[in-house]
């Protein structure tokens, strides 16, 4: 009779070692996989509402932001607008309503690209007082007209880029995280770039990068600091967009499997908010973050260079958002 399982201690220990390590690999990958599956199959939603009732959205009134500001309202919250032009903010404002009629809207005309930043903080946060603002999509983001080396790439453009991603990130988080301490409660969503976090690097556009991965630890060491005032912090990673940032750094023109829409890469992103530090909420991104993740790192810096390199000179005239 065949016995039903050997005596494991009768192997040699050079292959007993490596197959349980190789168990413990594989129940790692398993677990993993079985976690990405149940958060975008079947975790419930957190009911945003329950975080204030009110969402202040920046970067309002185009591509992911726009998508968002619509979302949310449609999910009953009120919403405050920021952007820097006031006409898309009346237009946007007026299809938010006509889309959700009962939904309140406050719009505030704000250019992070113009004048210094300095107090935007308290200017910001004098506007929303009184408003139970329980979740903020920190969204505003620039980066360069054309892809450049470092040395070539004109100083009022970078520091435009630095003070838009890196000032107006913390300002914004901070007028509003005070009140949400008062409150005891919040979501706050501060919306990086794969540039910055899923590639090792990417060269010719390297400030902007550098700005993304400041976004980043910020979001996570924010998720840390202010999770016992029952603020919940994140950082949302997308990948390409069909935005028309996206169309600047990336040629991207249209949306496709890996290249959402904002409004498809929106509805991920408002499933996963209060949940993770960090996250890429669409996901066909978080398997090309997968797969990168397997890739050298000179590979996937020879493959960024290439684009940065192509792009290079290729001046795009559209509006920054
Ligand atoms: C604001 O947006 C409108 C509509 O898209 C556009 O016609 C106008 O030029 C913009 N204004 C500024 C100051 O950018």
């Amino acid at each position: 009779m065949v016995p039903p399982f050997h005596d494991l201690t009768s192997q040699p220990l050079w292959l007993l070692l490596p197959s349980t390590l190789g168990f413990f690999i594989l129940l790692k990958h398993i677990t993993a996989l079985a976690k990405w599956v149940f958060i975008l199959l079947l975790r419930a939603p957190k009911n945003l509402k329950n975080y204030g009732s009110w969402a202040l959205v920046t970067g309002a009134t185009d591509g992911i932001g726009k998508a968002f500001a619509f979302q949310l309202a449609q999910k009953g919250l009120n919403i405050v607008l920021v952007s820097r032009n006031s006409t898309k903010l009346k237009s946007v404002s007026d299809k938010i309503h006509a889309n959700s009629p009962s939904t309140l809207i406050k719009t505030i005309a704000f250019d992070f690209s113009g004048s210094g930043l300095d107090g935007l903080d308290e200017q910001l946060e004098k506007e929303i007082r009184g408003l139970d603002i329980g979740v903020l999509i920190n969204n505003v983001g620039v980066t360069y007209p054309s892809a450049g080396f470092f040395h070539e790439v004109d100083e009022e453009v970078w520091m435009n880029v630095v003070k838009v991603n890196v000032e107006g990130t913390a300002r914004v988080s901070m007028a509003v995280v005070r009140g949400m301490v008062e409150r005891k409660r919040g979501a706050i969503v501060n919306i990086g770039s794969g540039a910055g976090i899923v590639v090792p690097s990417h060269p010719l556009f390297t400030i902007y990068a550098a700005t993304k991965s400041y976004v980043d630890q910020l979001s996570r060491s924010l998720h840390a600091e202010y999770k016992m005032y029952g603020i919940d912090v994140q950082s949302q990673v997308p990948l390409y967009v069909a935005t028309k940032l996206a169309s600047r750094v990336a040629s991207i023109e249209r949306p496709s499997l890996f290249i959402p829409t904002p409004d498809a890469y929106a509805k991920a992103a408002i499933q996963r908010i209060g949940y993770e530090a960090r996250c890429a909420p669409f996901w066909a991104h978080s398997v090309q973050w997968f797969f990168s993740r397997l890739a050298p790192d000179s590979l996937l810096d020879a493959w960024r260079l290439s684009i940065g390199l192509k792009r290079r000179g290729k001046k795009l005239h559209e509006e920054l958002i």
